[in-house]
């Protein structure tokens, strides 16, 4: 992978937990978050003394490298934002600046803890479809801002690969967006949805409390039912 393909902007715990509908009980649980790069989640679980894996390719990177992207995209992310005013909701963030101040937050948490935390072997390199571990070695599998958002860039066959693979290592997965960067649901979902019924999965869709870009407020939660 190269750096310059990523867009290393991470979100918190309490987005984590409104985009996932999850609550403080539930991170007791065997979780690993499949493409978590930058998020503070696990920074954020690892002071209140949980246990958290977060899984993704840029972590071959160091962490000043991580750091210097996200420096080097953040304007032109927030340029974008701001010229598209339509697609967003300025509620759970306030308004642009807001929203940039929790991404370098993020950011700041997630680069003061990445070194301790690959030692720890919380944040592990590894990318979709194939993940180094083992069958059913969690009990929930997290994957926020990667799938359907990047539709144009990653097959359906990719897609259906990546969340089979999650099912291998996971009792259930949950994705969020559903919506592609253009902000339309990803044509992707109902396909999906058919093919992981037709396998014998449980599928539900659900409406979480989390809403940035505009109607991007549905979960998708698979499980092996
Ligand atoms: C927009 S970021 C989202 C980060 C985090 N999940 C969040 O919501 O805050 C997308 C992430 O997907 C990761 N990624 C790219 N290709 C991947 C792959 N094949 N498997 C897993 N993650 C991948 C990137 O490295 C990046 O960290």
């Amino acid at each position: 992978m190269k750096l310059e393909n990523v867009v290393p902007l991470g979100r918190s715990l309490d987005e984590y937990k409104k985009m996932f509908d999850l609550s403080d009980l539930d991170f007791d649980k065997n979780i690993v978050g499949v493409g978590d790069g930058p998020a503070s989640v696990n920074a954020e679980l690892k002071e209140l003394g949980k246990k958290y894996l977060s899984v993704d390719p840029v972590y071959i990177f160091s962490a000043d490298e991580i750091e210097n992207k996200f420096h080097q995209v953040v304007d032109n992310i927030f340029e974008q934002i701001e010229a598209s005013p339509n697609s967003w909701v300025w509620s759970y963030h306030e308004n642009p600046q807001a929203l940039k101040n929790t991404r370098i937050n993020v950011t700041t948490k997630f680069v003061a803890d990445f070194e301790q935390g690959l030692q720890d072997g919380r944040y592990v390199s590894g990318e979709l479809p194939n993940l180094h571990f083992k069958d059913d070695q969690f009990s929930l599998a997290l994957c926020s801002h990667f799938l359907f958002l990047y539709s144009d860039l990653f097959s359906y066959e990719f897609h259906l690969k990546s969340v089979l693979e999650m099912l291998r290592i996971a009792g259930e997965v949950r994705i969020f967006p559903l919506l592609t960067l253009d902000v339309n649901k990803s044509d992707y979902v109902n396909p999906l949805i058919k093919e992981l019924e037709n396998q014998g999965y449980a599928v539900t869709v659900k409406k979480v409390n989390y809403e940035f870009q505009k109607g991007g407020n549905e979960m998708l939660s698979v499980s092996r039912g």
